[in-house]
């Protein structure tokens, strides 16, 4: 099992994997265009390329991260700040469509950022059935994602992505509750 880490892991970080950014958008497409995608532990901004002129906010922890994001996609807005942290809960309470790719197994308290999204809104979010050094945990299956986030989301459709090696990514489609 891995441990939660501090920014400066995720310096040298260029986490790309098309598939998933691809499923994710897919997932987006109801969420009507006028409104604002709000993405947590967004990266070096694929999502954000590949959404391209719509209101966007990325948001992440990792200013050398968010450097990248901000060349890749020019037009978008990201921001800094530690999803750990309650205070940055306020930056996102007026919107209500929100991506978490590759973000909530990376961190412990993992329930509270899904529990700050504002009741009623669009949730897509990816999470691994493999371990990794940042990983603080993996699920089996899906059963085991639903049980773990029960409490705060309704499920829709799922996508299973597979990586090299044989590992696999869930990617759901959810509302907040
Ligand atoms: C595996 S990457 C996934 C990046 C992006 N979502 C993607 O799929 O390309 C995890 C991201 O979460 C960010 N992150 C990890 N812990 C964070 C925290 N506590 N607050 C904000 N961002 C965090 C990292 O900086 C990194 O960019």
């Amino acid at each position: 099992m891995g441990e939660e880490k501090e920014a400066s892991f995720y310096t040298g970080f260029n986490y790309l994997f098309a598939p998933l950014y691809e499923t994710a958008f897919k997932y987006l497409r109801d969420v009507p265009f006028n409104e604002t995608i709000v993405e947590l532990g967004c990266g070096c901004g694929y999502l954000a390329e590949l959404i391209g002129n719509r209101a966007y906010i990325g948001i992440d922890f990792s200013r050398a991260v968010l450097e990248k994001a901000r060349k890749r996609a020019k037009g978008s807005m990201f921001i800094f700040a530690d999803l750990r942290d309650s205070k940055s809960f306020g930056i996102y309470q007026n919107f209500h469509a929100f991506v978490l790719l590759e973000i909530l197994e990376h961190i412990t308290a993992d329930w509270k950022i899904i529990a700050s999204i504002p009741s009623g809104s669009k949730v897509v979010f990816s999470v691994p059935d493999f371990n990794s050094k940042a990983h603080v945990r993996w699920f089996k299956n899906q059963e085991e994602v639903k049980e773990r986030y029960r409490e705060w989301l309704v499920f829709g459709d799922m996508t299973i992505l597979t990586k090299p090696e044989n590992k696999n990514l869930f990617v759901f489609e959810a509302r907040r509750l």
